[in-house]
């Protein structure tokens, strides 16, 4: 459903950083069709070439650079080389994640610092070879980080990407103070589940558990990636430029269901509600 004006990121380079798949994908469509460059990187190289066609094929102006996020050289080589094709980035998106489902004892140290590395130093070492390169030129800048509900909450079964999420969040609220002044913006939006393949095949089981995950959103359906895209499109846009260290939740209102005290009611039966009704008072 078009909501913008087909104008609305027009002169904006956006770096959207794991932009040839998923959310990341669904954001370099969404950002590029609003006028946007659209800047992607991650580590393979086929989906990278793939998306970019893609982006091509719409008429919207994309280059990549394959790029592990882990890694500062490959960052700032990355963004040197995307700059010479597209300009000066004004936008990050910082999107880029691993993460799979386990039980904690049975992980390994490296298991750990492969999605802390990935999620927590990667989106750290973005962030800071934009906010170098911002604050040196006198360019303003917008960072977008992708977290998740569980950046609050914490999670059990996926505790590398609970802390490196709750770390990346801080990331959001410390710069948001500490480079506003300077002309950046540092913002996140903590989806809900939305299936991508990525997510899908590391995170979720079997269809049960996917029904489960319908079935007890408020809204009794997953999210879709164009819903996020939307958002993350207002988010980055001038329309939103006095939001600034705010997280926005997209999860048809998932993580207040599980937090509510008495939310669980909603699996009572009428028949005990009828009891209920026969204590008033007593
Ligand atoms: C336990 C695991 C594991 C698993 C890997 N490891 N997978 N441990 N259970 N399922 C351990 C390995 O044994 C190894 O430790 C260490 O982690 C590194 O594994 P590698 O395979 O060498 O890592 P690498 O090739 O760098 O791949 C990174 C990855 C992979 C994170 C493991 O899954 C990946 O590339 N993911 C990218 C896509 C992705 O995850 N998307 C999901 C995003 S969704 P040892 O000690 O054995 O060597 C999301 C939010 C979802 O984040 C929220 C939903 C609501
Ligand atoms: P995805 O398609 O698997 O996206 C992850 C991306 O990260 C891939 O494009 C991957 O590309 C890239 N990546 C992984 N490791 C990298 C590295 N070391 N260096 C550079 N790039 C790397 O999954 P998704 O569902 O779209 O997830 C996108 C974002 O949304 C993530 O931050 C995720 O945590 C968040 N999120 C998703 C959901 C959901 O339900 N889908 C819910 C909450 C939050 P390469 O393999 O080519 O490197």
């Amino acid at each position: 459903m078009p909501i913008f004006t087909d104008n609305l990121l027009k002169g904006k380079t956006v770096l959207i950083t794991g932009g040839a798949t998923g959310l990341g994908k669904a954001m370099s469509v969404e950002f590029g069709n609003l006028g946007a460059r659209i800047a992607i990187v991650s580590r393979k190289k086929e989906n990278l070439e793939a998306a970019c066609a893609d982006l091509k094929a719409m008429s919207i102006e994309a280059d990549y650079q394959v790029c592990d996020v882990r890694n500062p050289s490959q960052i700032s080589e990355s963004v040197s080389k995307l700059e010479e094709t597209l300009g000066p980035i004004n936008v990050l998106v910082n999107n880029a994640a691993g993460n799979f489902i386990s039980r904690t004892e049975q992980l390994s140290p490296k298991a750990f610092d492969t999605v802390i590395g990935i999620v927590l130093q990667g989106s750290s070492y973005f962030s800071l070879e934009m906010g170098k390169r911002w604050i040196k030129s006198g360019m303003q800048g917008t960072i977008l980080n992708i977290v998740a509900t569980y950046s609050w909450t914490g999670s059990a079964y996926v505790v590398p990407s609970a802390v490196s999420k709750a770390g990346v969040l801080a990331l959001t609220q410390s710069l948001a103070v500490e480079w506003g002044p300077k002309g950046i913006r540092s913002i996140a939006i903590a989806p809900g589940p939305m299936p991508t393949e990525g997510a899908w095949k590391n995170l979720i089981p079997d269809n049960a558990f996917e029904d489960l995950m319908k079935a007890r959103n408020p809204m009794l359906r997953l999210g879709k990636p164009s819903e996020l895209a939307n958002l993350a499109a207002f988010l980055i846009s001038d329309a939103a430029s006095y939001i600034n260290g705010e997280v926005i939740t997209i999860d048809g209102g998932e993580w207040l269901k599980g937090a509510g005290q008495f939310n669980m009611l909603s699996e009572m039966p009428d028949s005990l509600w009828d009891v209920m009704k026969t204590r008033r008072g007593k």
